[in-house]
């Protein structure tokens, strides 16, 4: 083998009351596109910090191009050619997509002004690498995740890089963003770019890699030619058993409506369209768990918002909850009314970073905690460690920072905090994003426990094939109108591919949708 472009020897990680990483070596070839697997809090992120700069205090030794290198910040890495797309967007919200890219690095005039006119035209061009269509001048926090995540890959791109680290970079996109990024990644490797891939989907990795490793609790547990595995085996070393993602169909009943939708309506401001959402009307039954299905930017986030009164603008329509129309102007209401939402975006609307894991779990349940009077301490104790336990939340306490967790783990805590509410209804949006096969499986049975308690569960998921396992029904959504509605039984690919794709016959209106829909 001719000197590999990366050689990690030997290297050690810790952290308080964790080892991350233990007596790593691999060495990776120039050129290849290398899958990191591994459960959540396996330690991917971590290695992949080490060679990008983030991490600089480990043991064990590293060399870049036949080079040992001691990197002190990203700087150094991206000098050495290393750029690394995070698993956790890493954007300012306040600045434009443009400014954003280059941040830190910004186009100057003669006279040293940034030039913003320069860096919106580069911008521009390194988004049409990627196919994107936004305008360089939007301000990054209002771009929904999938935009953001585009954009972090132009940053990259950016930058002279011939070591490219993607940290589940397609966790936020539809199907047809994703291909658009497999040809980018077909592009960069045909230029020779030498591609570390982290994914929790094998389907994707197998389609992209040419060796994968395996770790496991920190340790490397095998490196395997793609070509010479398959996913059974690679999910097998790492978790160390058989995963069943199928779903075990039990006999739940499905009983009375427990919330409804007449004719929603979402105005959008400014927007040619005028309405994100139009015309919406449902039924969610007791013990039914709907899913609800769509390209990225079909309004299925917002409709979730709106049931949960977090969307921008107030919603024209009805919601009835038991039957009762209700108008929620903040979540707190949504609560106290039995509904609970888990957000797809955990950084912005998930968790509260300067908490601890358990406080992140107790801080929608306290009140009632509290009121247990001097059992408080105890009793959320008790409650915090359940759902620890129950979640399979890889932390090494209650007491642990949550930004010290994993990016499943994470996840994991908030759904945690959910739970303990109790919802009548509770809306998933894209729950197993970033989660890994183990605990996808083990969401999958809760879901269908919780349903046969007479929970009633909205979820959405980016991927169609996972939506068809947990779904008793399938609303499709496009350009946020319902364009499909299916059944179990009726469900297929391919047919909520084409409802999805489906135009939106209302959109040239601009009159508010019809209020009198009585079905
Ligand atoms: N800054 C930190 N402080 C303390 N512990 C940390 C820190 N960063 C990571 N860890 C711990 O190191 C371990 C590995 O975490 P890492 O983020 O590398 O996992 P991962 O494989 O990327 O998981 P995921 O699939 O969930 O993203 C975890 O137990 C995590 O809690
Ligand atoms: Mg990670």
């Amino acid at each position: 083998m001719t000197q590999p472009i990366i050689q990690i020897e030997s290297i050690t990680k810790r952290f308080p009351g964790v080892v991350a990483l233990e007596d790593v070596s691999l060495s990776i070839a120039h050129g290849e596109l290398h899958s990191i697997c591994g459960e959540n809090g396996a330690g991917k992120s971590t290695l992949m910090k080490l060679l990008s700069g983030v991490e600089t205090s480990y043991e064990g030794s590293l060399s870049i191009k036949g080079t040992p290198v001691a990197f002190r910040r990203t700087r150094d890495a991206e000098s050495a050619g290393i750029s690394i797309i995070h698993q956790e967007l890493n954007l300012v919200e306040e600045l434009s997509a443009a400014s954003n890219i280059f941040l830190g690095r910004e186009k100057r005039g003669a006279l040293g002004f940034i030039n913003d006119r320069a860096m919106e035209t580069a911008a521009r061009e390194l988004l049409e690498q990627l196919e994107c269509t936004i305008d360089p001048r939007t301000l990054a926090g209002s771009l929904r995740v999938g935009d953001q995540q585009l954009l972090e890959i132009a940053k990259a791109l950016s930058l002279k890089t011939d070591i490219l680290i993607m940290d589940e970079p397609t966790s936020a996109l539809t199907e047809s963003e994703v291909e658009r990024l497999y040809r980018v990644i077909d592009r960069l490797r045909r230029s020779g770019v030498t591609i570390l891939y982290i994914s929790h989907k094998m389907d994707e990795v197998f389609r992209l890699s040419d060796r994968i490793t395996v770790l496991r609790d920190g340790k490397l547990v095998r490196t395997l030619s793609a070509s010479e595995t398959d996913a059974r085996e690679v999910t097998h070393l790492m978790v160390g058993r058989e995963i069943d993602t199928s779903r075990q169909d039990t006999n739940r009943s499905i009983g009375d409506v427990v919330l409804e939708a007449k004719s929603l309506s979402l105005p959008w401001p400014g927007h040619a369209r005028a309405w994100r959402l139009q015309d919406i009307s449902f039924r969610l039954r007791r013990g039914e768990i709907l899913g609800l299905a769509g390209l990225m930017g079909a309004g299925r986030t917002e409709l979730l918002e709106c049931l949960f009164g977090a969307a921008d603008e107030t919603p024209q329509g009805q919601i009835l909850v038991e039957g009762r129309a209700v108008r929620f102007s903040h979540p707190s209401e949504a609560r106290r009314a039995g509904i609970a939402m888990v957000s797809e975006d955990r950084k912005r609307l998930g968790i509260f970073a300067e908490l601890s894991v358990g406080e992140n779990i107790s801080i929608c349940t306290l009140g009632k905690m509290t009121s247990a009077g001097f059992l408080r301490s105890r009793g959320e104790q008790t409650l915090v460690a359940d759902t620890i336990d129950r979640l399979r939340v890889k932390t090494a306490g209650a007491r642990a920072a949550i930004t010290s967790l994993s990016g499943g783990n994470q996840q994991k805590t908030i759904l945690g905090r959910w739970l303990l509410t109790e919802p009548k209804v509770l809306l998933l949006d894209d729950p197993t994003r970033g989660v890994d096969v183990g605990a996808k499986a083990e969401l999958y049975r809760l879901m269908e426990q919780w349903a046969a308690e007479g929970m009633a569960i909205i979820v959405t998921s980016s991927e169609l094939p996972e939506l068809l396992t947990v779904s008793d029904r399938i609303l499709v959504l496009s350009e946020g109108v319902i364009t499909g509605e299916f059944s179990r039984q009726e469900a297929t690919e391919q047919r909520i591919m084409e409802a999805a794709t489906t135009q939106n016959v209302l959109q040239k209106s601009q009159e508010p949708p019809s209020q009198s829909h009585d079905d």
